[in-house]
Protein backbone atom coordinates (compact mmCIF):
# COMPACT_ATOMS: atom_id res chain seq x y z
CA UNK A 1 0.00 0.00 0.00
CA UNK A 2 1.28 3.45 -0.88
CA UNK A 3 2.02 5.90 2.08
CA UNK A 4 1.64 9.68 1.22
CA UNK A 5 2.73 12.46 3.99
CA UNK A 6 1.87 15.98 3.60
CA UNK A 7 4.13 18.52 5.78
CA UNK A 8 2.55 21.79 7.49
CA UNK A 9 4.61 24.44 4.98
CA UNK A 10 7.21 26.59 6.89
CA UNK A 11 8.27 29.07 4.61
CA UNK A 12 7.25 32.38 6.23
CA UNK A 13 3.67 33.68 4.87
CA UNK A 14 3.06 30.16 3.01
CA UNK A 15 -0.54 29.36 4.01
CA UNK A 16 -0.88 26.40 1.49
CA UNK A 17 -1.35 23.12 1.98
CA UNK A 18 0.18 20.35 -0.72
CA UNK A 19 -3.29 18.15 -0.16
CA UNK A 20 -7.19 19.18 1.15
CA UNK A 21 -9.52 16.71 2.67
CA UNK A 22 -11.53 15.96 -0.69
CA UNK A 23 -8.40 14.80 -2.26
CA UNK A 24 -7.24 12.90 0.77
CA UNK A 25 -10.37 11.16 0.53
CA UNK A 26 -10.09 10.48 -3.10
CA UNK A 27 -6.97 8.79 -2.82
CA UNK A 28 -7.67 6.83 0.46
CA UNK A 29 -10.48 5.12 -1.84
CA UNK A 30 -7.86 4.80 -4.49
CA UNK A 31 -6.20 2.57 -1.72
CA UNK A 32 -3.42 5.18 -0.36
CA UNK A 33 -2.62 5.62 3.48
CA UNK A 34 -2.17 9.05 3.47
CA UNK A 35 -0.59 11.09 6.83
CA UNK A 36 -0.98 14.79 7.42
CA UNK A 37 1.58 16.58 9.99
CA UNK A 38 -0.30 18.20 12.34
CA UNK A 39 -2.11 21.52 11.59
CA UNK A 40 -0.67 21.49 7.67
CA UNK A 41 -4.26 22.69 6.41
CA UNK A 42 -4.88 25.46 9.13
CA UNK A 43 -3.19 28.03 7.29
CA UNK A 44 -6.02 27.07 4.64
CA UNK A 45 -8.63 26.75 6.92
CA UNK A 46 -8.51 22.75 6.75
CA UNK A 47 -8.85 21.91 10.42
CA UNK A 48 -6.90 18.56 11.48
CA UNK A 49 -10.46 17.15 12.15
CA UNK A 50 -11.46 17.14 8.37
CA UNK A 51 -8.79 15.15 7.52
CA UNK A 52 -9.28 12.36 9.47
CA UNK A 53 -13.22 12.26 8.48
CA UNK A 54 -11.27 11.82 5.17
CA UNK A 55 -9.55 8.95 6.21
CA UNK A 56 -5.83 10.45 6.79
CA UNK A 57 -3.81 9.82 10.29
CA UNK A 58 -2.68 13.04 11.58
CA UNK A 59 0.68 12.46 13.30
CA UNK A 60 3.88 14.80 14.84
CA UNK A 61 6.41 16.18 12.46
CA UNK A 62 8.63 14.00 13.76
CA UNK A 63 6.77 10.47 12.49
CA UNK A 64 5.83 12.40 9.05
CA UNK A 65 8.04 10.36 6.95
CA UNK A 66 8.44 6.95 8.54
CA UNK A 67 7.41 4.58 5.62
CA UNK A 68 6.81 7.84 3.22
CA UNK A 69 6.54 6.48 -0.45
CA UNK A 70 5.37 10.07 -1.52
CA UNK A 71 6.16 13.50 -0.16
CA UNK A 72 3.57 16.17 -1.35
CA UNK A 73 4.91 19.31 -0.45
CA UNK A 74 3.75 23.19 -1.96
CA UNK A 75 6.96 24.58 -1.55
CA UNK A 76 10.95 23.44 -0.51
CA UNK A 77 11.47 21.30 2.12
CA UNK A 78 12.66 22.44 5.65
CA UNK A 79 15.98 21.52 6.63
CA UNK A 80 14.58 18.96 9.22
CA UNK A 81 12.79 16.64 6.24
CA UNK A 82 15.76 16.72 4.00
CA UNK A 83 17.55 15.11 6.94
CA UNK A 84 15.28 12.60 7.28
CA UNK A 85 14.55 11.40 3.65
CA UNK A 86 14.87 7.97 3.67
CA UNK A 87 16.06 6.29 -0.23
CA UNK A 88 13.08 5.94 -2.07
CA UNK A 89 10.93 8.27 -0.91
CA UNK A 90 9.91 10.39 -4.08
CA UNK A 91 9.44 14.65 -3.39
CA UNK A 92 6.47 16.35 -5.42
CA UNK A 93 6.63 19.90 -4.93
CA UNK A 94 7.69 23.45 -6.33
CA UNK A 95 11.28 23.64 -5.80
CA UNK A 96 12.41 26.61 -7.74
CA UNK A 97 15.60 25.09 -8.01
CA UNK A 98 17.43 28.74 -8.88
CA UNK A 99 16.81 30.29 -5.71
CA UNK A 100 17.82 27.64 -3.82
CA UNK A 101 20.94 26.27 -4.79
CA UNK A 102 22.13 24.95 -0.96
CA UNK A 103 18.88 23.63 -0.80
CA UNK A 104 19.22 21.34 -4.47
CA UNK A 105 22.81 20.15 -3.08
CA UNK A 106 21.36 19.02 0.66
CA UNK A 107 18.76 16.83 -1.45
CA UNK A 108 21.55 15.69 -4.06
CA UNK A 109 23.50 14.60 -0.55
CA UNK A 110 20.66 12.56 0.58
CA UNK A 111 20.26 11.30 -2.32
CA UNK A 112 16.78 12.40 -3.06
CA UNK A 113 14.68 11.95 -5.90
CA UNK A 114 12.53 14.82 -6.69
CA UNK A 115 9.60 15.98 -9.19
CA UNK A 116 9.45 19.35 -9.53
CA UNK A 117 6.10 20.76 -10.13
CA UNK A 118 7.16 23.60 -11.98
CA UNK A 119 8.48 21.77 -14.49
CA UNK A 120 5.46 19.70 -15.44
CA UNK A 121 5.63 19.56 -19.26
CA UNK A 122 3.11 21.84 -20.58
CA UNK A 123 1.63 19.60 -23.16
CA UNK A 124 -2.12 18.53 -23.32
CA UNK A 125 -2.35 15.60 -21.56
CA UNK A 126 -0.39 17.17 -18.45
CA UNK A 127 -2.82 20.61 -18.04
CA UNK A 128 -4.98 18.95 -15.32
CA UNK A 129 -1.50 18.46 -13.23
CA UNK A 130 -0.36 22.00 -14.45
CA UNK A 131 -0.06 23.51 -11.13
CA UNK A 132 1.86 26.69 -12.42
CA UNK A 133 -1.22 27.60 -14.38
CA UNK A 134 -3.64 26.92 -11.30
CA UNK A 135 -1.54 29.23 -9.30
CA UNK A 136 -0.70 31.83 -11.95
CA UNK A 137 -4.65 31.53 -12.43
CA UNK A 138 -5.24 32.84 -8.31
CA UNK A 139 -2.28 35.68 -9.28
CA UNK A 140 -3.61 36.75 -11.97
CA UNK A 141 -7.25 37.33 -10.12
CA UNK A 142 -5.69 38.62 -7.80
CA UNK A 143 -3.57 40.98 -8.99
CA UNK A 144 -7.04 42.78 -10.64
CA UNK A 145 -8.20 42.79 -7.22
CA UNK A 146 -5.30 44.51 -5.81
CA UNK A 147 -5.44 46.92 -8.28
CA UNK A 148 -9.44 47.78 -7.81
CA UNK A 149 -8.44 48.08 -4.36
CA UNK A 150 -5.74 50.26 -4.62
CA UNK A 151 -7.11 52.59 -7.34
CA UNK A 152 -8.52 56.10 -5.96
CA UNK A 153 -11.00 55.34 -8.59
CA UNK A 154 -14.08 53.19 -9.46
CA UNK A 155 -13.38 50.72 -11.85
CA UNK A 156 -16.83 50.10 -13.29
CA UNK A 157 -18.70 52.95 -15.37
CA UNK A 158 -21.65 54.36 -12.75
CA UNK A 159 -24.30 56.28 -13.62
CA UNK A 160 -25.89 58.35 -10.53
CA UNK A 161 -27.68 60.86 -9.19
CA UNK A 162 -24.30 61.93 -8.46
CA UNK A 163 -23.09 62.23 -12.02
CA UNK A 164 -21.64 59.73 -14.32
CA UNK A 165 -18.32 57.53 -13.80
CA UNK A 166 -16.46 56.65 -16.05
CA UNK A 167 -14.93 53.39 -16.33
CA UNK A 168 -11.09 52.76 -15.16
CA UNK A 169 -9.02 52.34 -18.03
CA UNK A 170 -6.78 48.69 -17.01
CA UNK A 171 -3.60 47.22 -19.33
CA UNK A 172 -2.68 43.89 -18.97
CA UNK A 173 0.69 43.34 -20.16
CA UNK A 174 1.79 40.38 -20.92
CA UNK A 175 -1.48 37.72 -21.42
CA UNK A 176 -0.37 34.30 -20.04
CA UNK A 177 -2.60 32.30 -17.44
CA UNK A 178 -2.22 35.21 -15.02
CA UNK A 179 -2.37 37.94 -17.44
CA UNK A 180 -5.65 36.21 -18.98
CA UNK A 181 -7.01 35.68 -15.99
CA UNK A 182 -6.28 39.31 -14.88
CA UNK A 183 -8.40 40.77 -17.73
CA UNK A 184 -11.58 38.30 -16.78
CA UNK A 185 -11.43 40.33 -13.57
CA UNK A 186 -11.00 43.64 -14.29
CA UNK A 187 -13.90 43.09 -16.90
CA UNK A 188 -16.42 41.66 -14.09
CA UNK A 189 -15.52 44.63 -12.16
CA UNK A 190 -16.81 47.04 -14.91
CA UNK A 191 -13.19 48.24 -16.58
CA UNK A 192 -12.50 48.81 -19.89
CA UNK A 193 -9.47 46.32 -20.38
CA UNK A 194 -6.28 46.92 -23.32
CA UNK A 195 -4.01 43.68 -23.40
CA UNK A 196 -0.33 43.86 -24.88
CA UNK A 197 1.97 40.66 -25.15
CA UNK A 198 4.86 39.93 -27.99
CA UNK A 199 2.38 36.65 -28.61
CA UNK A 200 -0.34 37.04 -31.46
CA UNK A 201 -2.06 33.76 -30.16
CA UNK A 202 -2.36 35.52 -26.46
CA UNK A 203 -3.96 38.60 -27.86
CA UNK A 204 -6.45 36.49 -29.75
CA UNK A 205 -7.24 35.26 -26.58
CA UNK A 206 -7.74 38.24 -24.61
CA UNK A 207 -9.86 40.03 -27.58
CA UNK A 208 -12.33 37.00 -26.80
CA UNK A 209 -12.41 37.77 -23.23
CA UNK A 210 -13.47 41.53 -24.14
CA UNK A 211 -10.06 43.42 -24.07
CA UNK A 212 -8.67 46.03 -26.92
CA UNK A 213 -5.62 44.13 -27.94
CA UNK A 214 -2.07 46.85 -28.06
CA UNK A 215 -0.53 45.52 -31.57
CA UNK A 216 2.50 46.33 -32.13
CA UNK A 217 4.84 45.11 -34.87
CA UNK A 218 6.74 42.66 -32.84
CA UNK A 219 6.44 38.90 -32.98
CA UNK A 220 7.96 36.88 -30.17
CA UNK A 221 6.55 33.27 -29.85
CA UNK A 222 9.00 31.31 -28.55
CA UNK A 223 9.22 27.33 -28.03
CA UNK A 224 6.27 25.59 -26.54
CA UNK A 225 3.97 28.44 -26.61
CA UNK A 226 6.21 30.43 -24.24
CA UNK A 227 7.73 34.26 -25.50
CA UNK A 228 11.27 34.86 -26.55
CA UNK A 229 13.25 37.52 -25.65
CA UNK A 230 13.23 40.53 -27.91
CA UNK A 231 16.04 41.88 -29.60
CA UNK A 232 17.08 45.46 -28.90
CA UNK A 233 15.87 47.09 -31.94
CA UNK A 234 12.34 45.15 -31.07
CA UNK A 235 12.95 46.44 -27.07
CA UNK A 236 13.60 50.16 -28.75
CA UNK A 237 9.60 49.91 -30.83
CA UNK A 238 8.01 48.27 -27.85
CA UNK A 239 9.41 51.00 -25.52
CA UNK A 240 7.99 53.77 -28.14
CA UNK A 241 4.89 52.90 -28.75
CA UNK A 242 3.76 51.74 -25.32
CA UNK A 243 5.37 55.10 -23.78
CA UNK A 244 2.04 56.43 -25.69
CA UNK A 245 -0.07 53.68 -24.89
CA UNK A 246 0.21 53.58 -20.82
CA UNK A 247 0.25 57.26 -20.36
CA UNK A 248 -3.43 57.91 -20.78
CA UNK A 249 -4.37 54.32 -18.29
CA UNK A 250 -5.24 54.50 -14.85
CA UNK A 251 -4.20 50.79 -14.09
CA UNK A 252 -1.22 48.83 -14.99
CA UNK A 253 -1.07 45.04 -14.50
CA UNK A 254 1.84 43.58 -15.58
CA UNK A 255 2.65 39.76 -16.22
CA UNK A 256 5.54 39.52 -18.91
CA UNK A 257 7.83 36.38 -18.08
CA UNK A 258 10.52 34.64 -20.41
CA UNK A 259 11.32 31.19 -19.23
CA UNK A 260 14.98 31.43 -17.51
CA UNK A 261 15.02 34.73 -17.88
CA UNK A 262 14.86 38.02 -15.84
CA UNK A 263 11.48 39.56 -16.49
CA UNK A 264 11.55 41.70 -19.49
CA UNK A 265 11.29 45.40 -18.73
CA UNK A 266 8.04 46.82 -19.65
CA UNK A 267 7.78 50.16 -18.07
CA UNK A 268 10.90 52.34 -17.42
CA UNK A 269 11.69 55.23 -15.14
CA UNK A 270 10.41 57.89 -17.87
CA UNK A 271 7.06 56.15 -18.90
CA UNK A 272 6.32 55.55 -14.73
CA UNK A 273 7.28 59.46 -15.12
CA UNK A 274 4.49 60.19 -17.92
CA UNK A 275 1.79 57.77 -15.99
CA UNK A 276 -1.24 60.27 -14.08
CA UNK A 277 -0.81 61.09 -10.56
CA UNK A 278 -3.21 58.25 -9.38
CA UNK A 279 -2.22 55.47 -11.35
CA UNK A 280 -1.70 51.97 -9.84
CA UNK A 281 1.36 49.61 -11.17
CA UNK A 282 0.71 45.61 -10.32
CA UNK A 283 3.48 43.82 -11.07
CA UNK A 284 3.25 40.37 -10.84
CA UNK A 285 7.12 39.92 -12.28
CA UNK A 286 8.17 41.16 -9.01
CA UNK A 287 9.28 37.64 -7.97
CA UNK A 288 12.06 37.59 -11.06
CA UNK A 289 13.04 41.31 -11.40
CA UNK A 290 9.90 42.83 -12.13
CA UNK A 291 8.36 44.25 -15.42
CA UNK A 292 8.48 48.07 -13.90
CA UNK A 293 12.17 49.34 -13.32
CA UNK A 294 10.95 50.97 -9.92
CA UNK A 295 9.52 47.80 -8.42
CA UNK A 296 10.39 46.32 -4.88
CA UNK A 297 9.16 42.92 -4.16
CA UNK A 298 6.80 43.06 -1.63
CA UNK A 299 6.22 46.35 -1.32
CA UNK A 300 3.54 49.50 -1.97
CA UNK A 301 6.01 52.24 -3.47
CA UNK A 302 4.61 55.81 -4.56
CA UNK A 303 6.71 58.00 -7.01
CA UNK A 304 5.25 60.82 -8.16
CA UNK A 305 2.09 59.76 -6.92
CA UNK A 306 1.79 56.51 -8.83
CA UNK A 307 1.89 53.38 -7.14
CA UNK A 308 3.84 50.42 -7.94
CA UNK A 309 2.76 47.34 -5.69
CA UNK A 310 5.09 44.20 -6.80
CA UNK A 311 3.40 41.44 -4.43
CA UNK A 312 4.95 38.14 -3.63
CA UNK A 313 3.55 34.78 -3.37
CA UNK A 314 -0.44 35.86 -4.50
CA UNK A 315 -1.50 32.40 -4.47
CA UNK A 316 -0.97 31.38 -0.68
CA UNK A 317 -3.10 34.77 -0.09
CA UNK A 318 -6.24 32.93 -1.43
CA UNK A 319 -4.83 29.72 0.26
CA UNK A 320 -8.29 27.97 0.45
CA UNK A 321 -8.82 27.13 -3.38
CA UNK A 322 -5.49 27.89 -4.50
CA UNK A 323 -4.56 24.67 -2.37
CA UNK A 324 -7.73 22.75 -4.11
CA UNK A 325 -6.80 23.21 -7.81
CA UNK A 326 -3.13 22.04 -6.58
CA UNK A 327 -4.29 19.07 -4.79
CA UNK A 328 -6.44 18.37 -7.80
CA UNK A 329 -2.99 18.80 -10.02
CA UNK A 330 -1.49 16.46 -7.45
CA UNK A 331 -4.45 13.95 -7.39
CA UNK A 332 -4.04 13.84 -10.88
CA UNK A 333 -0.50 13.13 -11.23
CA UNK A 334 -1.05 10.77 -8.66
CA UNK A 335 -2.07 8.34 -11.74
CA UNK A 336 1.41 8.02 -13.17
CA UNK A 337 2.85 7.24 -9.51
CA UNK A 338 0.68 5.05 -7.89
CA UNK A 339 -1.58 1.68 -9.51
CA UNK A 340 -3.69 -0.18 -8.00
CA UNK A 341 -2.66 1.30 -4.33
CA UNK A 342 0.67 0.65 -4.69
CA UNK A 343 4.00 2.60 -5.39
CA UNK A 344 4.54 2.79 -9.46
CA UNK A 345 6.14 5.65 -10.49
CA UNK A 346 6.21 5.19 -14.58
CA UNK A 347 9.28 6.75 -14.94
CA UNK A 348 9.21 6.18 -18.65
CA UNK A 349 6.26 8.64 -19.09
CA UNK A 350 6.99 11.78 -20.72
CA UNK A 351 5.96 13.99 -18.31
CA UNK A 352 7.41 12.21 -15.12
CA UNK A 353 10.66 12.41 -17.08
CA UNK A 354 9.89 16.02 -17.93
CA UNK A 355 9.67 16.98 -14.61
CA UNK A 356 12.17 14.67 -13.09
CA UNK A 357 14.48 16.87 -11.21
CA UNK A 358 16.65 14.36 -9.55
CA UNK A 359 16.92 10.69 -8.91
CA UNK A 360 18.30 9.21 -6.06
CA UNK A 361 20.66 12.12 -5.91
CA UNK A 362 21.78 12.97 -9.66
CA UNK A 363 20.67 16.24 -10.72
CA UNK A 364 18.50 15.40 -14.02
CA UNK A 365 17.71 18.72 -14.76
CA UNK A 366 20.52 20.52 -16.91
CA UNK A 367 20.00 24.40 -15.67
CA UNK A 368 20.14 23.09 -12.36
CA UNK A 369 23.19 20.85 -12.80
CA UNK A 370 24.82 23.63 -14.59
CA UNK A 371 23.68 25.96 -11.46
CA UNK A 372 25.36 23.71 -8.80
CA UNK A 373 28.39 23.14 -10.51
CA UNK A 374 27.36 19.33 -11.71
CA UNK A 375 27.28 17.70 -8.44
P1 LIG B 1 4.72 33.20 -18.79
O1 LIG B 1 4.38 33.35 -17.34
O2 LIG B 1 6.03 32.63 -19.18
O3 LIG B 1 4.63 34.66 -19.47
C1 LIG B 1 3.49 35.50 -19.33
C2 LIG B 1 3.25 36.25 -20.62
O4 LIG B 1 4.27 37.23 -20.82
C3 LIG B 1 3.26 35.37 -21.88
O5 LIG B 1 2.02 35.46 -22.51
C4 LIG B 1 4.39 35.99 -22.73
O6 LIG B 1 4.10 35.93 -24.11
C5 LIG B 1 4.41 37.40 -22.21
N1 LIG B 1 5.63 38.18 -22.53
C6 LIG B 1 6.93 37.78 -22.50
N2 LIG B 1 7.75 38.80 -22.88
C7 LIG B 1 6.96 39.87 -23.12
C8 LIG B 1 7.20 41.21 -23.53
N3 LIG B 1 8.44 41.66 -23.77
N4 LIG B 1 6.13 42.02 -23.69
C9 LIG B 1 4.87 41.58 -23.45
N5 LIG B 1 4.58 40.34 -23.06
C10 LIG B 1 5.60 39.48 -22.90
O7 LIG B 1 3.60 32.40 -19.54
P2 LIG B 1 2.46 31.43 -19.00
O8 LIG B 1 1.31 32.24 -18.56
O9 LIG B 1 3.03 30.48 -18.03
O10 LIG B 1 2.07 30.63 -20.33
C11 LIG B 1 2.23 31.15 -21.59
C12 LIG B 1 1.58 30.25 -22.61
O11 LIG B 1 1.99 28.89 -22.46
C13 LIG B 1 0.07 30.16 -22.53
O12 LIG B 1 -0.60 31.27 -22.96
C14 LIG B 1 -0.15 28.94 -23.38
O13 LIG B 1 -0.04 29.24 -24.74
C15 LIG B 1 0.99 28.05 -22.98
N6 LIG B 1 0.52 27.08 -21.98
C16 LIG B 1 0.21 25.81 -22.39
C17 LIG B 1 -0.27 24.89 -21.49
C18 LIG B 1 -0.60 23.50 -21.93
O14 LIG B 1 -0.78 23.26 -23.10
N7 LIG B 1 -0.66 22.57 -21.00
C19 LIG B 1 -0.48 25.21 -20.08
C20 LIG B 1 -0.12 26.58 -19.76
C21 LIG B 1 0.38 27.44 -20.67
Amino acid sequence: MVTISVPKERAPGEKRVALVPEVVARLVRGGAKVRVERGAGEGAYYPDSLYREAGAEVVERGDLLKGADLLFAVGPLGEDLIQGLKPGCLVVGFVQAHKNPDLIKALSTKRATILAMELIPRITRAQSMDALSSQATVAGYLAAIHAARLSPRFFPMLTTAAGTIRPAKVMVMGVGVAGLMAIATAKRLGAQVFAYDVRKAALEQALSLGARPVELPISAEGEGGYARELTEEEKRIQHEALREQVAGMDVLITTAQVPGRRAPILLTEDMVERLKPGTVVVDLAAESGGNCVLTRPGEVVEVKGVRIYGPLNLPSELAVHASEMYAKNLLSLSSLLIEGGEFAPKWEDEIVQGALLMKEGEILHGPTRALVGGV
